[in-house]
């Protein structure tokens, strides 16, 4: 097995890898395989795998229906632009990804982008193109909730709440209004009931944060359940009802990450569905699913608002995400 290369590690290295690392102080093992749970080193060491990488693979490693899939479309046809052709294939999943999404999301569309931050990049974009379409040219704004993660680019970063992987690229970033996070073991109102009633005035820091946006807000981004810097937290009851409502009197978009939640990883479809009955839902989600194959997606005209994403989009669109 050829050696990788780590500059911090004192011992003779052979050869210095190709790779640039997500660690120099680190040295990684090799991985060669993957079955169900498992992965398997070249060293042919077991690892079970209990987060599915980054709760990626969460229908396991190795499943042979999707790889036999992938390689019969790659022989028949690999990719064509979106500018110039759409395909059968791309629309029939369209199709069962919203019929997955459910009643809230018939009459959307799907737009397929190949990973996480692509798919906030271009949520956030949709977002202010869609109040460009309609009318309302000033609002651009996109707030977000502290302890967030939206993803590694820079838009996404932009919306993401954690300080230290934002902390060097700050004077880079466009940086949005952030709220606070629903935490129960750190409540910002130090309250001693788990956050059994700070649903509520959770919800009202969005209210207050969008009335000083001057009517600029375009969009509210948040996770359902808090995935990557704060791990597993579920809201309050009633707090992403609230929201819903917020958002929808003050005309701006709900956009729900489910990079780490959605396709059922929570036990509903998406996640956000713990906490509607049916009487709301964001409007663009973006779910991933294995392969980090991620859409975001618009609801329908009946759904709630007045001037929804998908019939803004239709009727007045006039230039590309
Ligand atoms: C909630 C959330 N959003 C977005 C992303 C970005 O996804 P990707 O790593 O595919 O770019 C992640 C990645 O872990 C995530 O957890």
């Amino acid at each position: 097995m050829k050696a990788v290369y780590n500059p911090c590690v004192s011992t003779a290295q052979p050869s210095r890898s190709a790779l640039f690392p997500r660690s120099f102080t680190k040295a990684y093992p090799q991985a060669v395989r993957g079955e169900g749970v498992w992965l398997f080193d070249a060293a042919g060491k077991k690892y079970l795998d209990f987060c599915g990488s980054a709760v990626v693979n969460f229908i396991g490693h190795g499943v042979k229906q999707i790889a036999d899939a992938m390689a019969e479309q790659a022989s028949k046809l690999e990719y064509v632009h979106g500018s110039q052709f759409v395909t059968d294939v791309a629309e029939q999943f369209a199709r069962e990804v919203l019929d997955f999404a459910g009643e809230n999301f018939r009459g959307g569309a799907v737009f397929f982008t190949s990973g996480g931050s692509e798919a906030v990049e271009t949520a956030l974009k949709l977002a202010r193109q869609y109040q460009v379409e309609i009318g309302q040219t000033k609002r651009h704004r996109v707030l977000s909730r502290r302890q967030s993660y939206h993803g590694a680019t820079m838009g996404a970063m932009a919306v993401s709440g954690n300080l230290l992987r934002r902390e060097i690229y700050l004077p880079m970033l466009r940086d949005s209004t952030k709220i606070n996070s629903p935490y129960p073991y750190r409540c910002p109102y130090h309250c001693t009931d788990q956050c059994d009633k700070c649903g509520h005035k959770l919800a009202q820091e969005l209210d207050e944060a969008l009335s000083s946006c001057y009517g600029e807000a375009a969009a509210f981004i948040f996770e359902p359940v808090s995935g990557a810097t704060l791990g597993a937290v579920t809201p309050p009851n009633g707090y992403l009802r609230d929201i819903a409502g917020i958002a929808r009197r003050h005309e701006i978009l709900l956009i729900s990450d489910e990079v780490m939640t959605g396709f059922g990883r929570t036990g509903r479809n998406f996640c956000y569905e713990h906490w509607s009955k049916g009487d709301w839902a964001p409007d663009i989600i973006w779910p991933n699913i294995a392969a980090r194959l991620e859409c975001a997606m618009n609801p329908p005209a009946e759904t709630n608002r007045a001037s929804p994403v998908a019939t803004a989009y239709a009727r007045y669109r006039t230039h590309s995400v």
